[in-house]
């Protein structure tokens, strides 16, 4: 029977940027690391570069010159495969292709012992193919890091359908061990977090290619909104819009073209352009020295006019007739056609933003006297507010709906539990809650509302409620 003990040695493959980083945090735990890159020389230049990373952390008291020392001195370049025969573990994080992968992995179970755990960082490829290769299948599992992984508290544990759930377990407990986050995942396209994480890059895009807001003013209201560390366009561009548009496109292209997630083509004209981003100096934004980032667009109350009295951003209120409502993904033209009052619509607002912005859209019957007051109101709150289109779900609502329906979904398709869903969006990529946990504390049923109405309203099945939402949402 597989084990892994916290004395085992691990067997690092490829000395990349992620195959560094496990190296680092499996020697930080105190394991002998042993290694391996199919370059010459590329796993002693990762050695060496860590080796400078750790004088850093030395110099700024994060660890001591002996700490450092001992952690580097566990980490023992190899040249060939037969050196990683003593290892109870071995994790592979060499180039993302299917059949390279198999042919390491057969080549490893003819030289490590049958009960070495054989798990891969892959970030897209089924653990189910890349075990089906071998006499014994059950011992390969996925262990899918996040970029920088000493920093990410993220461990996806992935189940392929012949992985062991005694395998699963031991990693899974093993990362718990190194001070990870970890969550249990099957094998499917993006397991949990590149598949419902693609709402925030794909809504966004909409809404740029709809001509809802400019980019600036979508990251503003999605972080100072949405309570979002990064906005959707200042990520794609730090990922890179070539990379960000080939993950979008290989997700797609593995759901069988599910228009859930259709890549956008606004952002592949980019690409074609060159303009990836922060590395080629172009992207969303422009980058480099001395270049300073467009501002969002703030709506200003220029005249001295009285603050609304009784306006509440947490619940439906009314003040001098005007019904000032959070959406639940209808227009405020409809709304206040079907109220027979004039309506102001506001998006979700996370209140730990420590420089809120709130997105507002009004019904053509809002005069501008009224928007000012609103937006003079917002101001004295300390809140900044942005005019926008009257559109459906506005822009930081619209991207949590998606996120939770396509948390739900995976829910629903036995990828994840809720749980792990929610856990995996925070420590994967940094969101503020989980969506699921996010879309309950809002309210399912306007959540199933807003996803709704941008179904019937665009026709594109994109926006189809999971059913586990909608079952969730009635209950
Ligand atoms: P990288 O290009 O930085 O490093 C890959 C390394 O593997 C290179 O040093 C290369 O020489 C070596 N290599 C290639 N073929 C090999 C072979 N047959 N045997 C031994 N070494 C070989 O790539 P990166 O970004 O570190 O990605 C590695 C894996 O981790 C991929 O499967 C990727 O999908 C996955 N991943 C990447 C993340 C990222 O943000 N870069 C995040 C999570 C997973």
């Amino acid at each position: 029977m597989s084990s892994v003990h916290q004395t085992s040695i691990i067997a690092v493959i490829g000395a990349g940027t992620m195959g560094a980083g496990i190296a680092q945090v499996s020697a930080a735990h105190g394991h002998t690391v042993l290694l391996h890159d199919a370059a010459p020389d590329a796993a002693h230049a990762a050695k060496a570069s860590l080796g400078k990373r750790l004088q850093g952390r030395v110099a700024r008291g994060k660890m001591t010159a002996d700490e450092a020392a001992a952690l580097l001195e566990r980490i023992r370049p190899v040249a060939g495969l037969d050196d990683l025969a003593p290892a109870g573990l071995v994790i592979e994080a060499i180039i993302e292709d299917l059949t390279v992968k198999q042919d390491l992995f057969k080549k490893l179970e003819a030289i490590v012992d049958v009960t070495t755990i054989l798990a891969t960082n892959t970030s897209s490829i089924s653990i189910t193919s890349i075990a089906r290769c071998l006499e014994t299948p059950g011992r390969v599992v996925g262990m899918h890091f996040f970029n920088p992984a000493p920093v990410m508290k993220l461990v996806e544990v992935i189940c392929g359908l012949a992985t062991s759930q005694h395998v699963a377990q031991q990693v899974f407990d093993l990362a718990l061990g190194w001070g990870k986050v970890a969550v249990y995942a099957k094998s499917t396209p993006g397991f949990i977090v590149n598949r419902v994480a693609r709402p925030f890059y794909a809504e966004a895009l909409r809404l740029f290619e709809e001509n809802v807001a400019d980019p600036a003013t979508i990251d503003a209201l999605m972080t100072q909104g949405g309570g979002f560390r990064m906005g959707p366009f200042e990520l794609m561009d730090l990922i890179g819009n070539d990379v960000n548009y080939t993950v979008s496109k290989s997700v797609f292209d593995a759901f069988h073209h599910d228009p859930r997630f259709r890549p956008s083509l606004a952002q592949l004209e980019l690409v074609n352009a060159g303009h990836f981003g922060a590395k080629s100096g172009q992207g969303f934004y422009v980058h480099g020295d001395g270049v300073t980032k467009p501002a969002p667009r703030t709506s200003q109350a220029l005249e001295e006019l009285p603050a609304l009295d009784g306006v509440d951003l947490a619940a439906e209120s009314e003040a001098e007739g005007i019904c000032f409502i959070p959406t639940d993904g209808r227009l405020a033209r409809d709304v206040a056609r079907q109220r027979g009052k004039p309506v102001v619509l506001f998006d979700v607002l996370n209140p730990s933003s420590a420089a809120p912005r709130l997105g507002f859209a009004t019904s053509p019957d809002v005069t501008c006297v009224i928007v000012e007051r609103f937006i003079r109101t917002m101001n004295s709150q300390n809140i900044v507010c942005t005019h926008l289109p009257d559109w459906p779900g506005l822009i930081v609502m619209r991207t949590i709906a998606m996120l939770a329906n396509e948390g739900f979904n995976a829910v629903l398709q036995g990828v994840a539990t809720e749980a792990d869903v929610d856990l995996a969006m925070r420590f994967g990529v940094n969101y503020p809650l989980g969506p699921i946990q996010w879309a309950r504390a809002i309210g399912l049923e306007r959540v199933l509302c807003v996803l709704d109405t941008l179904h019937s309203l665009t026709g594109d099945p994109r926006y189809r409620a999971s059913l586990n939402l909608r079952i969730a949402a009635t209950a």
